[in-house]
């Protein structure tokens, strides 16, 4: 695997997380003309064998951005039809010239098949597994608005078992010294994973990350409707009027609205759900820059 491949948050240092961070908010300022020397443009492929709005068009929007040709794989018109493997499909990309791979997978950790692959992958997302780009995105969203991750309360709430954010989320933040507590279904808690009631930590939190039940990867409650689901483990209004107040809402989305969060709120004042969007073409832009091997902008920003 290319030693610029970014497929876990394990595979960054604090210090790298930090440098990506810097670059993602330079692109919002100082740096938000740059893009990559003609000379060094790579043919970049998104390979999203899963659906996906934020995270592929993002990317696209990012790369089209940095000035890299960019091509998008359609899974329903290739030869994965005919039986091919995931495998031959990505070595297929690097042997007809791709320099750059973006891949987003079903399956948890796809990338162990991949490991003998040259060129960079990012992973875009994998099964329940992993989502760094998220993560990153989620991490400068908290650093914009409180300046510090050391120290933040930091609760996700919902289909904890099934959410690859949860996995990556938890993993970052606890590392640079946040607190981190979930809540949800009892059906959906995860070991390791310290739970409690959502209503025992509304005041505690300094922001409260809301997770979608991932219906596509198994998870139902049989006997709650949307509505009886909202009340007893969503973020309703009584629930947000509880808050601290400098405390934000948060969410990977896509949303279920009146599901697991009243639609009221998605664009409330606490709500920072679109800028988390926009802070995700920043960060893919600097995880892109990295994954070609430029050097970070400099440590002046985060
Ligand atoms: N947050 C996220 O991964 O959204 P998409 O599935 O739309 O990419």
């Amino acid at each position: 695997m290319h030693k610029k491949s970014l497929l876990t948050m394990n595979d960054l240092t604090n210090s790298e997380i930090l440098d990506l961070l810097n670059d993602a908010k330079a692109f919002s300022s100082s740096h938000s003309d740059w893009q990559l020397p003609d000379c060094n443009q790579a043919l970049t492929a998104n390979l999203f064998f899963e659906p996906s709005t934020r995270t592929h068009y993002s990317f696209l929007s990012a790369e089209k951005q940095l000035g890299l040709p960019t091509v998008d794989f359609n899974p329903e018109t290739s030869s994965l039809t005919k039986g091919e493997t995931l495998y031959d499909t990505v070595r297929t990309f690097e042997s007809v010239g791709y320099k750059l791979l973006v891949i987003r997978h079903p399956q948890d950790e796809y990338f162990k098949e991949l490991e003998s692959i040259q060129v960079p992958i990012i992973n875009a997302g994998d099964g329940k597994g992993n989502h760094p780009s998220q993560c990153l995105l989620d991490l400068l969203t908290l650093y914009n608005e409180f300046g510090h991750l050391d120290g933040l309360n930091v609760l996700i709430c919902g289909d904890v078992a099934h959410s690859r954010v949860a996995a990556s989320d938890k993993e970052a933040l606890e590392r640079f010294g946040a607190n981190v507590r979930f809540s949800g279904p009892k059906e959906w808690e995860r070991e390791g994973y310290p739970f409690s009631d959502f209503d025992d930590s509304i005041e505690w939190a300094d922001a409260i990350i809301m997770l979608r039940i991932q219906r596509e990867r198994g998870a139902k409650l049989e006997s709650l409707s949307d509505d009886e689901y909202l009340e007893k483990y969503g973020l309703t209004k009584a629930r947000y009027a509880r808050m601290k107040e400098h405390a934000i809402i948060m969410h990977p989305a896509p949303v279920n609205r009146g599901v697991e969060i009243d639609s009221d709120l998605v664009e409330s004042e606490k709500s920072r759900i679109f800028e988390q969007m926009h802070n995700g073409m920043l960060v893919r832009k600097a995880i892109l820059k990295r994954a070609l091997g430029y050097e970070p902008f400099g440590r002046s920003e985060v």
